[in-house]
């Protein structure tokens, strides 16, 4: 079941700054969804127009199966903006007590449900001190607990990880597993792209309001047709007899990388090592990371660099 779905969404700010232009995605139920994009790409936008914040200038954006916006659907969804500020008089407690009471949840799930979201973020030590005294990690955590507090269906987190340690970042990602495991679906904004790929399933590489890649991380990190092969130590890589083969072939450090021609196959060139009486000890095929991706998708993108499309024009207007 979808429970996102976006069809050619269009988001013009004053009519003069186009920042979404005819974005259409789907996500489904119980994934976890990394949108991905420079500064300014509309990445805040989009999700603004998913919880019904902004209204789209033109197209469609449906949650949970209704038009965005709804009271209906807000209740079943929780969201982390970006850079939030929580009042610092408040404790950890005291500001789920509140948001637990806008949200419409009653006494007894507010009383059971504060200390419980508290735990699973690893604050329920600190959760009667004052927002005041904590690190930026923890107001992190806080804000995390915050979008969990009514157990939402769908999550939004904008930069979940921001100023969070390495270990609190992977306990927010066990924590965000655990929560797709239950069904709760998660739409991730992050620039932290080695977290993305680490976390989500699918992602969508937004560039100046369009959508530029999409597809699951395993498939647009996988590099077709190039490996990389180590041989045991002080075992001499036939090299000259590799080209004769037809491989294309360059030299990593200790470890050398072979490209496939077309219609080339890897198991030939193992065959031969091994009849050479080489140990072969590292053979992989190689990926980039989304990092590699992500730079080389957008930098093909921009204007001025061979092979990329020229910039959109915005839409101006005069006042
Ligand atoms: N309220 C606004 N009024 C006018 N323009 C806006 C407004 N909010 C955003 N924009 C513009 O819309 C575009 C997209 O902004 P948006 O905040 O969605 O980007 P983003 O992908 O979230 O960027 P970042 O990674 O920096 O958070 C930018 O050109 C931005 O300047
Ligand atoms: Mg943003």
């Amino acid at each position: 079941m979808a429970v996102i779905v976006t069809e050619k969404v269009v988001k013009t700010y004053s009519g003069r700054i186009t920042a979404l232009n005819g974005v259409s995605l789907r996500v489904e139920k119980g994934e976890i969804f990394g949108l991905l994009g420079q500064n300014g790409a509309g990445k805040t936008t989009l999700v603004k127009i998913l919880l019904g914040i902004l209204s789209t200038t033109d197209g469609k954006a449906e949650l949970l199966g209704e038009p965005v916006g709804t009271t209906k659907t807000r209740r079943k969804v929780g969201y982390l903006p970006e850079d939030h500020r929580f009042p610092e008089y408040h404790t950890g407690a005291s500001l789920l007590e509140f948001y637990g009471t806008l949200l419409e949840m009653s006494a007894g799930d507010r009383r059971r449900r504060i200390p419980e979201v508290l735990k699973s973020v690893g604050l329920e030590g600190r959760m009667h001190s004052k927002i005041r005294t904590y690190s930026k990690g923890m107001k992190q955590r806080l804000g995390i607990a915050q979008a969990l507090m009514h157990d939402p269906e769908v999550i939004f987190l904008d930069e979940p990880t921001d100023g969070v340690d390495p270990v609190g970042r992977r306990e927010i990602r066990e924590m965000l597993d655990a929560l797709k495991a239950r069904g709760v679906t998660i739409f991730l904004n992050s620039h932290l792209l080695g977290e993305v790929e680490l976390i989500c399933d699918r992602v969508v590489i937004l560039d100046r309001g369009e959508i530029i890649r999409q597809g699951t991380v395993a498939e647009l990190t996988e590099q077709k047709g190039t490996f990389q092969v180590g041989l045991a130590e002080g075992e001499l890589f036939p090299e000259a007899e590799v080209r004769a083969m037809g491989y294309a072939l360059s030299r990593l450090r200790l470890l050398w990388e072979i490209g496939l021609r077309d219609g080339q196959s890897i198991d030939p060139l193992v065959d031969f090592l091994r009849a050479q009486g080489l140990r072969l000890r590292h053979l992989v095929e190689k990926r980039q990371t989304l990092e590699d991706l992500f730079v080389q998708t957008v930098e093909a993108a921009e204007p001025g660099v061979d092979g990329g499309r020229p910039r959109r024009k915005r839409v101006r207007t005069r006042d």
